[in-house]
């Protein structure tokens, strides 16, 4: 039996694919490669010493999602698949709804035509809203989303708990992502997005080579310990082990279950940036700027459900991720 995962040659899909080999499962990539490339299929392989295989394929196109059912024993599916930016969702809300919801729609119908029912879905802490209290339990009720891509996630849940609803044949493990960074500690995985990233870690990193002059702090008049952002990062490593154990809950037939992957650690934009410099060994410029529209004071989970349930917590500090970062954007742009 094989597990399909949908977003494969992604950044947290691809870590996740590496961690699910390493504990005898058999894996299937599925991506469109919008953003991601092919060759991420080696880099995987290289560290697994397995064979992978990846279907180009998208998840809007039923024959070509069907022919992987067809061609493969698949019992579970992990669905990463979803395009991801938060300000480009606003200005493109069309192409947010179209990919992320229709995508999910096809590959439900195709699994279950195929008598697949187990689903593992990567959500986000962004259902949450401003949340009503820190640290984040997942009984926090959710919160008012401030753009299309969070309302996908929000809707996308919903959609997957009433298909437990209408058969509870189906098995539906939520996973509400706090802020994954870093990258695998060979260097060979990570994230390295295009142009100017939207994201605090990959910003840093492009300003530790040089690419970018200087860090804009998006404000540092919130109620912090000193006045900028605070979040839960999570090392992508650590968020690929959820997901092996995210896999073998699914099959345990759970119904509908949510868990938040975090540490329970609460870090600011200015703690992160310190932790950078020491990784990097440089000083990393940064102006304050004004707050980004949407953002919030503070975000960080509250990580005990999935422990006492998954048997998983994180392992990694805020030091461990910006060194694997800052690893991972040597070896790249050294590359290059
Ligand atoms: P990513 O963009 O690196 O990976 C997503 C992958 O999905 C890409 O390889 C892309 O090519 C593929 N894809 C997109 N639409 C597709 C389609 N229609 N058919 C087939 N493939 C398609 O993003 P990531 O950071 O690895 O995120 C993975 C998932 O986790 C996404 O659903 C994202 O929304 C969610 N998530 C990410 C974060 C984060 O901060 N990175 C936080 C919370 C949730
Ligand atoms: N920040 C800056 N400067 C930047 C970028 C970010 O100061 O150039 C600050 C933000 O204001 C925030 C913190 O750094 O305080 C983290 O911002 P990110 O954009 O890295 O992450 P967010 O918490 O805003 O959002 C991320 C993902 C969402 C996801 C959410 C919760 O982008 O997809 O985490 O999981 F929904």
């Amino acid at each position: 039996m094989a597990v399909l995962v949908t977003g494969g040659t992604g950044f947290i899909g691809s870590h996740t694919c590496v961690e699910l080999l390493a504990n005898g499962e058999e894996v299937v990539i599925m991506d469109n490669l919008c953003n991601s490339k092919a060759e991420v299929v080696d880099r995987i392989e290289k560290l697994s010493g397995k064979k992978v295989k990846l279907y180009e394929a998208d998840c809007l196109d039923y024959e070509a999602t069907e022919k992987i059912f067809n061609e493969n024993q698949i019992d579970s599916v992990i669905h990463f698949a979803g395009l991801k930016a938060v300000g480009e969702s606003v200005q493109k809300p069309l192409e947010y709804y179209h990919n992320n919801m229709t995508g999910t729609f096809v590959l439900c119908d195709v699994m279950r035509k195929h008598g697949c029912k187990n689903i593992v879905f990567s959500s986000s802490a962004t259902v949450y809203g401003d949340p009503a209290f820190v640290p984040i339990t997942e009984e926090c009720p959710k919160g008012q989303i401030t753009n299309p891509y969070g309302q996908t996630k929000g809707m996308i849940e919903q959609i997957l708990t009433d298909l437990n609803v209408s058969d509870p044949e189906w098995n539906v493990v939520l996973l509400r992502y706090f802020n994954p960074i870093g990258a695998h500690p060979s260097g060979i995985l990570g994230e390295n997005p295009n142009g100017i990233p939207n994201n605090l870690v990959p910003y840093i990193a492009k300003v530790a080579t040089g690419e970018l002059e200087a860090l804009g702090v998006f404000g540092n008049d919130y109620p912090t310990h000193d006045g900028t952002g605070v979040r839960d990062y999570i090392h992508v490593v650590d968020l690929a082990k959820g997901h092996v154990c995210a896999i073998r809950k699914v099959r345990e037939n759970p119904g509908v279950v949510v868990y938040n992957l975090g540490t329970g650690n609460g870090y600011s934009v200015l703690d992160v940036l310190h932790a950078y410099e020491k990784a990097c060994g440089k000083t990393i410029p940064y102006v304050i700027k004004p707050r980004r529209a949407g953002d919030i004071a503070a975000c960080y989970a509250d990580p005990t459900k999935a422990y006492k349930e998954l048997g998983w917590k994180a392992e990694y500090g805020i030091d461990e991720m910006c060194r694997d970062s800052w690893n991972y954007m040597v070896k790249e742009t050294t590359k290059a």
